[in-house]
Parts: structure tokens; sequence; C-alpha cells
């Protein structure tokens, strides 16, 4: 069982990640309210040196060609989305953009100060602050900060989020999810406790969040996703960094789970003399794990699925082609059909 469970995990993790890189390339969302600017002015016009300091650092991954297709945003560039970031924290040292920068948050460019805090681009950002904000009282609520890390093949969405005013392991913050649009309009379909592991993170305490997104809006079309803490404070609701996040899910119909345990399952018991136990043959997992990879929307179809590749033989299997070499034969014909239900 665990040699099948194994390398289903592996597709798993690969497809989370083909599904991140194309999820990443989204603007950024409405702006919700960060500390009070109060410093010395000219912040807007001292980011065009910040800008270029991030240009020199960041570009190899946050910028041509890897923009997007390194996952890496171009926020970082925009003075807006900048600003916000640099917003959420207590200090020029301390905030939410700096925390990227500093690896604090877990981020694939780690250090781009390499330890020296006084280096280029994070001496940058310190005096950027310094024009931007004054010093937030000891008392005053800070936002939430938090990101979707990733949405995985089986809908199950990952990240992390707190309150860097509350960073106590007892007070994990709740986030919220909509869908296809903000707060305002959007779908509430369901809220997560982010008080799971998360690696990585440099605050104390767990943060982490897995929630999966619902079968109603499975609708096998692309559709957004919009995450907000809400702050353990006051209750203020702000959106998240990586929000909102488009997917792309198809849902288990009845129409489907008669049509596998009729007709596709009796097939399969060819099959058990090597695959007993693995779970490939409950309708729900057979549908995710199998008929699913790769997804419709990424290129699946009724005959490069994972499910008709390994009974037909068409990908590398232990067990050969099942289907007599005739793709209109058991199981091949089934899957066919059963695909087509699904996914039509
Ligand atoms: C080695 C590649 C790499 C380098 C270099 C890099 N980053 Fe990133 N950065 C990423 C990736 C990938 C993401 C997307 C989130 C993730 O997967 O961690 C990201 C996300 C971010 C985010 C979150 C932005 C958002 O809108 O979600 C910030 C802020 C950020 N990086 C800042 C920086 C800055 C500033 C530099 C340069 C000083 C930098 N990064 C250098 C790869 C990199
Ligand atoms: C003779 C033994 C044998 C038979 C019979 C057999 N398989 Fe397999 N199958 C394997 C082995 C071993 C693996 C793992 C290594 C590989 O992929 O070849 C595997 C892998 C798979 C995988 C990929 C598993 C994963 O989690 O990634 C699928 C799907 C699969 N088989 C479907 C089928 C179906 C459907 C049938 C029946 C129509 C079948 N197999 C019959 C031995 C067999």
């Amino acid at each position: 069982m665990s040699k099948f469970y194994s390398s289903n995990l592996l597709l798993h993790e690969i497809f989370g990640l083909l599904f991140l890189v194309l999820g990443c390339s989204q603007s950024v969302g409405p702006k919700p309210a960060i500390p009070s600017s109060g410093g010395t002015g000219g912040g807007d016009r001292y980011f065009e040196t910040v800008k270029k300091a991030f240009e020199t650092n960041c570009s190899s991954c946050h910028g041509a060609p890897f923009q997007g297709a390194g996952g890496a945003p171009l926020s970082i560039y925009v003075y807006e989305a900048a600003k916000k970031m640099l917003g959420r924290g207590v200090a020029g040292d301390a905030n939410e953009l700096m925390y990227y920068i500093r690896n604090q948050i877990p981020h694939l460019g780690g250090d781009r100060c390499a330890g020296d805090a006084d280096a280029s681009p994070c001496s940058e950002v310190r005096n950027w602050w310094a024009q931007e904000f004054q010093v937030p009282s000891e008392a005053s609520p800070l936002p939430p900060i938090g990101r979707l890390a990733l949405i995985d093949i089986d809908g199950s969405v990952q990240g992390w989020a707190m309150d860097l005013s509350v960073t106590s392991q007892s007070n994990p913050i709740v986030v919220k999810f909509y869908v296809d649009a903000p707060k305002e309009t959007g779908l509430l379909v369901g809220e997560a406790r982010a008080d799971g592991k998360y690696p990585g993170l440099s605050f104390p305490g767990d943060h982490g969040f897995r929630f999966r997104i619902p079968d109603i809006v499975r609708s096998g079309k692309p559709r957004k996703l919009f995450l907000y803490g809400v702050d353990a404070n006051d209750q203020t609701v702000v959106e998240l960094t990586s929000s909102p996040k488009t997917f792309t899910l198809f849902a288990p119909s009845e129409e489907g789970r008669r049509f596998y345990t009729n007709s596709v399952l009796p097939t399969l018991n060819q099959c058990s003399r090597c695959h007993e136990g693995s779970g490939m043959y409950g309708y729900e997992s057979a549908f995710l794990y199998y008929l699913n990879i790769p997804s419709p929307a990424m290129g699946g179809s009724p005959t490069n699925n994972l499910l008709y590749g390994k009974a037909s033989g068409t990908f590398s299997h232990t067990g050969g082609n099942l289907c007599g070499g005739n793709r209109d034969r058991s199981p091949c014909a089934e899957i066919v059909q059963w695909w087509n239900i699904e996914f039509r």
C-alpha cells in the first residue's frame, strides 16, 4: 500500500505546485486599512529608491523572464501594494515586507540582506518606513498578516495567518474564505482557525491553516478565492497578501458515483490481485486522485488521466496493459465513459 500511496502523494505535490505557479500572477486585491501615515512625507518619491534596490536584488525571481512562472509576484514594485505590506507591522525592521526580505516569513528568496540589517535593500526599506509611518503606540491593534501558500489538486488550501500583536499560541486567529468577489459581495464558503503547524515561520506559536474548498464552488470553471484574517483584538477583517487566488476544481457527482459503482468498479476486480487495499477503489479517491489527474483544467482528458494511463499501459505500469491492447475493451472503455460523465 505504501508504494501506491507515496507515488500518489508525489503527483499530488507536483500538481499542487503547478496550481500554485499558474495561480500566482494575479493582481493585488482591494486595499484594506493600514496604519495611518504620519511620517515625514515624500514616501512615494522615496519608493523609487526602494524600487531600484528591489530591481537589483529581487528581479531574478520577481521579474521577467520568471515573472509569474516562478510564482514571485510583481507587487513589490507597485507603490500601493508594497506600502500595504510595509504598513503591517510595528517598525522599519518589523513589518510584513521586511519579514519576507529577511526570510522570517518562509520565502524562496531567502534572507536578501544576508544577516546584515544595514545592507541593501533592508536599509532602504527601513528608511522608507520612517517616511511613511509614525511609530504606532504599543496598544494599537495591528492588522493580521498571512498567506495562502497553495491550493492542492484535491482542493485543500494551505497557508498561515497570525495577528502580529497576539503571537502567542493560545490566540490563533480565524481566516475567512470568500469566493468570486471580496467579502462585501462574495460568497462566504467557510473559515478556519490558524493554529496548525507551518514550517519556517519565525514567530512563536503555530499559525498554519488548512481548509477544504467545498463542493458547491467546484464548478469546473476558474473562480477566485479571497482570504481574510480576522484581527484578534478588534475583529477587523483584513485581506491577506496573495489573495485572491484563482482555482478550478471539479466536484464528484451523483451520476458519476452511480456509473463508477455499477460499471467501472466491477471491471477493476482484476486489479485487486496487485492493488488490494491501496485505496484506489473508493469513489471519492478514485475520482480525485486518479481520474482527476491531471485536472481537466490543466489538460486532463479521457485518455491521459492516471487511471486510464495505467490501466491501458500507456503510462509505464507494472500491471501492463489490462485492456487487451484495445481501448474499446474493459476497463478502458468504462474509464473513458466515466470521465465524460464527470467532466464533459
Ligand atoms: C529565489 C527567488 C526569489 C528572490 C530572489 C526573491 N523572492 Fe520574493 N518571492 C519569491 C516567490 C516564489 C514568492 C511567492 C511566495 C512564495 O512562494 O514564497 C515571493 C514572494 C514575495 C513577497 C510576497 C508578495 C506578494 O504579493 O505575495 C514579497 C513581499 C517578496 N517576495 C519580497 C522580495 C524582495 C523584496 C526580494 C528582493 C529583496 C525578493 N522577494 C527576492 C521568490 C523570490
Ligand atoms: C501485476 C500487478 C498489477 C496489476 C494487475 C495492476 N497493477 Fe496498477 N500498479 C502496479 C504497481 C506495482 C504499481 C506501482 C508502480 C507502477 O506504476 O508500475 C501500479 C500503479 C498503478 C497506478 C498508479 C498508482 C498511484 O497511486 O500513482 C494506477 C492508477 C494503477 N496502477 C491502476 C491499475 C488498474 C486500474 C489496474 C487494473 C485495471 C491495475 N493497476 C492492475 C501493479 C499492478
